[in-house]
């Protein structure tokens, strides 16, 4: 199985899925990003030497690895689930092993993605679907008094796009579409990413709005 594969090469287990316990809740389970998807990206978008990323759910750290082993950039991944979060850790060590050569930082944070306070320094941002749209507003508007307090251009990346994410940055932000990914052979109208950018001079504090 290929995914299995690109995870030996890394050196990490990111391949399987979880579910959180309780079944009202508004945070979605562990399902990495597939490795054909992240190949797609990487050929049409890249990320810059000066460029900070953060994986809002990062879950086992796919996508945090693999953005640093072929940009070689710092990133931070955040997962809210306790053993989720013990097994992206587990993976760095091994990872490491492999990438010792890469200078720039991998963090994992353990805690809620709509609690972190977004670094001054911090321009890209990565969403598989890992919550609600309540808590998704939540994030954009603490990235929104982020770049308030320190203007940059910052950039939104989506993979598998749900409406209520795409309805939300269209109607109360001023990010605007850049980029548009499909996966090559998806047979389902969601399985691409969709990538947001926010120039300071186009956003306006007025029209973002928190939580409704
Ligand atoms: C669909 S997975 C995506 C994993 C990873 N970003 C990737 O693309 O490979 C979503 C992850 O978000 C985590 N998550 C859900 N709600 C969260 C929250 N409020 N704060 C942090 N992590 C959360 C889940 O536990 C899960 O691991």
């Amino acid at each position: 199985m290929a995914e299995r594969k690109y995870d030996r090469l890394l050196g990490i287990d990111t391949v399987g899925l979880r579910e959180w316990r309780a079944r009202d809740t508004e945070y979605n389970r562990y399902e990495a990003t597939p490795y054909r998807a992240l190949d797609r990206l990487f050929q049409s978008y890249r990320f810059h030497p000066r460029d900070r990323v953060v994986d809002f759910g990062c879950g086992r750290g796919r996508v945090a690895f693999a953005i640093h082993n072929r940009f070689h950039v710092p990133i931070t991944g955040i997962e809210a689930h306790d053993k989720t979060f013990a097994e992206a850790l587990r993976n760095k060590p091994r990872y490491r092993e492999r990438a010792h050569h890469i200078s720039a930082p991998i963090r994992f944070e353990f805690g809620l993605a709509e609690r972190y306070e977004v670094r001054p320094e911090e321009n890209r941002f990565y969403f598989f679907n890992p919550f609600s749209k309540h808590i998704f507003k939540q994030v954009v508007s603490n990235i929104l008094h982020s770049v308030e307090r320190n203007l940059r251009p910052v950039d939104i990346i989506l993979y598998y796009p749900v409406p209520e994410y795409k309805r939300y940055l269209k109607k109360r932000t001023s990010f605007k579409i850049v980029n548009k990914i499909k996966v090559p052979g998806a047979t389902d109208r969601h399985d691409k990413f969709l990538v947001y950018r926010l120039k300071p001079k186009e956003h306006n504090p007025k029209a973002s709005t928190p939580i409704s």
